[in-house]
């Protein structure tokens, strides 16, 4: 095949905040989707959000399956699905493929706090979903993933920008040892069977929405990560923002990371999967802007971008918080020919227009 040919994608987690963007950019790439999603984390609005972007040409390549992929049964039935339709097509003269050119895999439960209460959920769904998905896709001979990994990995970094290269650290809750250990698997499988295509993508801190205000993170309860905080204080669902920590070893004192804006990062995954056809083995990536931005630098962009002053107060750190972490981007850049694009302003001018025009997410 030849690079950037349409492919056809399963997606798990397609209903999420990044697999959501990740759809759209796949399927105005010309790409065809086939969605599982348990809704456990998602709304159904979000399918379509995803049409109205997209528009009914690029959406009539949109599938949707709700389904829970630790339930291997029915994941199973989807492949057979779309096995059927990829038969049907190379009797009309398409050639022959199998039911899914590759597989990006984003289904899971990603709250670092409630992995720490609810250790056995965490393992049983995070693993448990990736081995079944895994053990499907072997038996319908797709073999090639896209791996929704977290700079988590890393842990408490020794030096900063983190590359590829950097170690691997004892990850500090459920959540961060769940991706740590599905990216050992995902290497193990690729080591075993010369068959698999895999990448890594590591994640640093996706925020920001659509531009369309259409689609956008949707955080069930009180928000744990900081920009979805200021987005529904800004919009007057919390008094204030609590920082958390303002004596790190940090210019102004506040924690640095690398915010990535959520469009960006679906682009990468779409260069990913256009990067791989035909390759074999590991790869790792990180997905950032080689950027670090502290709280109060987020909190003063989201204020300028929403002409909201919006009111904060210090408290003291959160456990497990680590000082700074962002990212060298340049693999990606040099082998994907993907970089970020967007500013930490347009980031939250996408996350404010998002927020402002559904002040309660999808509902
Ligand atoms: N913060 C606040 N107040 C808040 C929330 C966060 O001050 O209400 C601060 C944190 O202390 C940190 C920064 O804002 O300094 C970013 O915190 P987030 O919770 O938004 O993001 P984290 O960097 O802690 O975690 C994110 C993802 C994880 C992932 C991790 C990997 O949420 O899934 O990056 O680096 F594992």
């Amino acid at each position: 095949m030849a690079e950037s040919a349409p492919q056809s994608v399963l997606v798990t987690g397609g209903a999420g905040f990044i697999g959501s963007h990740t759809v759209v950019e796949l399927l105005q790439a010309g790409h065809a989707v086939t969605i599982v999603d348990d809704l456990s984390n998602a709304s159904p609005k979000v399918l379509d959000r995803i049409a109205r972007i997209v528009g009914p040409e690029a959406s009539a390549r949109c599938t949707f399956h709700e389904v829970d992929i630790t339930d291997e049964a029915a994941l199973d039935a989807v492949f057979v699905e779309a096995e059927a339709k990829a038969a049907a097509r190379a009797r009309g003269g398409d050639e022959s493929r199998p039911p899914f050119d590759a597989v990006i895999h984003f289904a899971g439960f990603k709250a670092v706090g409630e992995s720490v209460q609810k250790p056995l959920e965490y393992y049983s769904n995070n693993l448990g979903g990736t081995l079944s998905l895994c053990r499907v896709m072997r038996a319908h001979d797709v073999c090639s993933i896209v791996f929704s990994s977290s700079s988590t990995v890393y842990g408490d970094p020794d030096e900063v920008p983190l590359t590829e290269l950097s170690p691997k650290k004892m990850a500090t809750n459920p959540y961060g040892w769940t991706k740590w250990m599905i990216e050992q698997i995902l290497t193990d499988l690729a080591a075993a069977d010369e068959r698999w295509d895999v990448v890594l993508l590591r994640y640093f801190n996706p925020i920001g929405a659509h531009p369309s205000g259409l689609i956008g993170e949707d955080p069930k309860g009180i928000p744990n990560n900081l920009v979805p905080y200021v987005a529904q204080t800004a919009v007057g669902r919390r008094d204030a923002v609590h920082v958390f920590g303002d004596d790190y070893p940090t210019p102004d004192g506040t924690g640095i990371r690398d915010y990535i804006h959520v469009v960006d990062l679906a682009r990468g995954h779409v260069a990913a999967l256009e990067w791989m056809v035909g390759r074999h083995g590991v790869e790792i990536f990180n997905l950032g802007t080689g950027t670090g931005s502290s709280v109060l630098e987020v909190i003063r962009a989201f204020s300028e971008a929403s002409g909201v002053d919006v009111p904060y107060v210090i408290e003291g750190r959160r456990a497990g918080d680590i000082a700074r972490n962002f990212a060298d981007a340049s693999k990606a850049e040099r082998e994907l020919g993907w970089k970020a694009e967007f500013t930490l302003a347009d980031m939250c001018r996408d996350s404010w227009n998002w927020q402002s025009k559904n002040p309660e997410g999808f509902e």
